[in-house]
């Protein structure tokens, strides 16, 4: 049967897809192809040759379903102190939705992007060392992801409102045509902490903008906590 969703009301929005807190499980999350922003209309905004792939290689859930099928079988549950859990595809009344592990804080709400936490509390001590923490995780584990983006990672925080750990959501998956790990480890350690260096370098880049005055997009911030009052 079709989960509904359409009477929910998204707790978040990314350039590509709708993320609904699943209505049997508040523990876990489904996302679904924005219906403004269709596969078709994203294939179509690519240049040649790339608007010649199939459409289905456009797929975010489906290349995320692999990619975490691959990591899991290659590295084991140990990844998923930093990456959240993917539980496969299911039906929904706006399309084929991924099932993912919903991250919140141990207080209940839906943990904010790190991109929310630096631009409403700023780089505090407890989030420089979840940032040092995951960066050293990353380089150690070699996974493959594309750019390490402040949207595509989130912060939960424990009862005492300290961020405990920084887990990636989205973005993972080879930026290459060639598998990381079919590259010698040395190769692969330096791509690994060439990533976590652009990402330390776009915080840095991020909060100088906003100490500049810029205000940045609503990209990658909470339209509800995902409380069961909040959605509907
Ligand atoms: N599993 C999760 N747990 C907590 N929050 C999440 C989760 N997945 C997504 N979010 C929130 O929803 C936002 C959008 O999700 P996501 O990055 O998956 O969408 P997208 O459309 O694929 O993004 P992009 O614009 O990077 O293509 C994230 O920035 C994050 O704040
Ligand atoms: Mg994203």
């Amino acid at each position: 049967m079709s989960v509904r969703l359409k009477d929910q009301k998204p707790f978040a929005q990314g350039g590509n897809r709708l993320c609904f807190v699943q209505p049997t499980q508040p523990d876990r999350c489904i996302k679904v192809r924005r219906p403004d922003f269709s596969l078709e209309a994203l294939r179509a905004s690519k240049g040649f040759p790339k608007n010649l792939r199939p459409l289905a290689s456009f797929d975010d859930n489906l290349e995320e379903r692999r990619v975490m099928g691959q990591l899991d079988r290659r590295l084991g549950a140990d990844i998923y102190a930093h990456v959240s859990h993917c539980y496969g595809m299911v039906d929904t009344d706006l399309g084929p939705g991924l099932v993912s592990e919903l991250i919140r804080d141990s207080a209940g709400p839906i943990a904010l992007s790190l991109k929310q936490m630096l631009w409403e509390r700023g780089l505090t001590d407890d989030l420089q060392q979840a940032l040092d923490d995951f960066c050293s995780f990353w380089e150690r584990s070699c996974i493959p992801s594309r750019q390490l983006l402040p949207h595509n990672i989130v912060a939960p925080r424990d009862q005492q409102g300290n961020v405990q750990r920084l887990v990636v959501i989205d973005g993972l998956g080879e930026s290459t045509l060639l598998p990381l790990h079919w590259l010698p480890t040395r190769w692969q350690q330096r791509r690994c902490r060439n990533k976590t260096g652009q990402l330390r370098a776009r915080v840095d880049r991020f909060l100088a903008e906003l100490k500049a005055g810029k205000v940045p997009s609503n990209m990658g911030r909470l339209l509800h906590d995902g409380s069961p009052t909040s959605s509907s």
